[in-house]
C-alpha cells in the first residue's frame, strides 16, 4: 500500500470557527497564504454558513477573494445547503464539503435539522456541485461518541457514509468531534465500515481532547486510511459540541506518520513558523 499520507489542513475553518475573539480577516488571509507555501495540498479555508450560527467565519467570501492561490493547492469550504453552495461557487471555491452527523441530536444542534432532513438539503447541493465539476467531500460527526447522546453505534455511521458515497462524495471524513474515540471504539467502527467502504475513500478527523488522536491515526494507517485532517498549531473545536477541543495539530501528525515511515511532502520548517503565527492569533 502507498506510503504517502495526505494532510487535509482544516485550521483556518475548524481551528478558527469557535474562537471567541474576532480574528482579523487580514490575519486569516496571511495564515492561509503561509499554509499554501508549506506543501499542503488541501486547505479548508472557511464555511459558507449562517453568520448568526458561526460569526467568526462571516468573512468567508472576502477571504476567498483575497488569498493568493497556489496552483498546487485546492482551497475548500463547508456548505450546508444550496445557499452555501451558491456563495461558494461565486467565490471560486475548488471543492466543497457537506457535513452530516451519525447522531440525531448533534445534527439538530449543529445544522438545525434531522439526519434525514439534512439529506434533503444535500441531494440538490451535491447534484449541482458535481454537475459543475466541483468535488464534494462528506463529513460525519460523532463517529463513536456524541456530546448529547453518548455512544454511537457503528451501524449509524455506516448508514450515513453509504448514503453520502452513493450521492457522489469522493471521500468521507470521519469526525471524532469531541475526541473520545479510542483504538477500541474506532476498531469496532472500522470492522463495520471497512466491510463496505474502501479505506482510501475515508479520512480521519480527530479532535485531540483526550490525547488519543495519534493512536487513532496509527490504527487508521494500519487499516489503510491515507488522509488525515488536522489543524496547524492544534487550533479549534466545534461550537455546537460542548467540550470539543482542537483538531490534532498538523505538525504532530506529520512527525508521527513520518516516524512510521510515511511521507507527506510538507515542509516541517515552514510549518513550524506558521504554527507559531496561528497560535498567536487565538486566545487560548
Ligand atoms: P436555519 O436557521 O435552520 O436556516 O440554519 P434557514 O434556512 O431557516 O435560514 C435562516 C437564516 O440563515 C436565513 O437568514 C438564511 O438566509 C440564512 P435570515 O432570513 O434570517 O436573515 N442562511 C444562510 N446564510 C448564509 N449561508 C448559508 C445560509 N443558509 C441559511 N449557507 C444552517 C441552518 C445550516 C444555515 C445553520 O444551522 C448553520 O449555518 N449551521 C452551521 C453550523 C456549523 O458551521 N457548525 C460547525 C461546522 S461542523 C463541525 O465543526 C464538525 C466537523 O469539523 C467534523 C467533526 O469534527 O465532527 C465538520
Ligand atoms: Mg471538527
Amino acid at each position: 500500500m502507498s506510503k504517502v499520507v495526505e494532510i487535509f489542513e482544516v485550521g483556518p475553518r475548524d481551528g478558527l470557527q469557535n474562537e471567541k475573539t474576532n480574528i482579523n480577516t487580514a490575519d486569516k488571509i496571511k495564515l492561509i497564504d503561509a499554509l499554501s507555501e508549506c506543501g499542503i495540498k488541501k486547505i479548508e479555508v472557511s464555511s459558507f454558513v449562517s453568520s448568526k450560527w458561526i460569526p467568526q467565519l462571516a468573512d468567508a467570501k472576502y477571504v476567498f477573494e483575497n488569498i493568493t492561490r497556489n496552483s498546487s493547492v485546492k482551497y475548500t469550504a463547508l456548505t450546508p445547503n444550496m445557499k452555501g453552495l451558491n456563495a461558494a461557487k461565486s467565490a471560486n471555491v475548488d471543492e466543497v464539503a457537506v457535513f452530516a452527523a451519525a447522531s440525531e441530536t448533534f445534527s439538530k444542534k449543529n445544522i438545525n435539522c434531522s439526519i434525514e432532513e439534512s439529506f434533503e438539503r444535500f441531494y440538490p447541493l451535491i447534484f449541482e456541485a458535481l454537475r459543475q465539476n466541483i468535488p464534494v467531500r462528506g463529513y460525519i460527526s460523532c463517529i463513536t461518541d456524541c456530546p448529547y447522546e453518548g455512544k454511537i453505534e457503528p451501524s449509524a455511521v455506516l448508514k450515513v457514509a453509504s448514503k453520502l458515497l452513493k450521492l457522489g462524495c469522493y471521500q468521507i471524513s470521519l469526525g471524532d468531534t469531541i475526541g473520545l474515540s479510542n483504538p477500541s471504539s474506532l476498531g469496532r467502527l472500522y470492522d463495520s465500515l471497512l466491510s463496505e467502504v474502501s479505506p482510501l475513500g475515508l479520512a480521519g478527523h480527530f479532535h485531540d481532547t483526550n490525547g488519543k488522536a495519534l493512536e487513532n491515526i496509527g490504527l487508521s494507517l494500519d487499516k489503510g486510511l491515507r488522509t488525515f485532517d488536522s489543524s496547524v498549531g492544534g487550533l479549534g473545536g466545534c461550537p455546537y459540541a460542548p467540550g470539543s477541543k482542537g483538531n490534532v495539530a498538523t505538525e504532530k501528525v506529520i512527525g508521527f506518520v513520518e516516524s512510521k515511515g510515511y511521507q507527506t511532502e510538507v515542509s516541517t520548517d515552514k510549518l513550524r513558523e506558521v504554527s507559531d503565527f496561528a497560535k498567536s492569533l487565538v486566545s487560548c
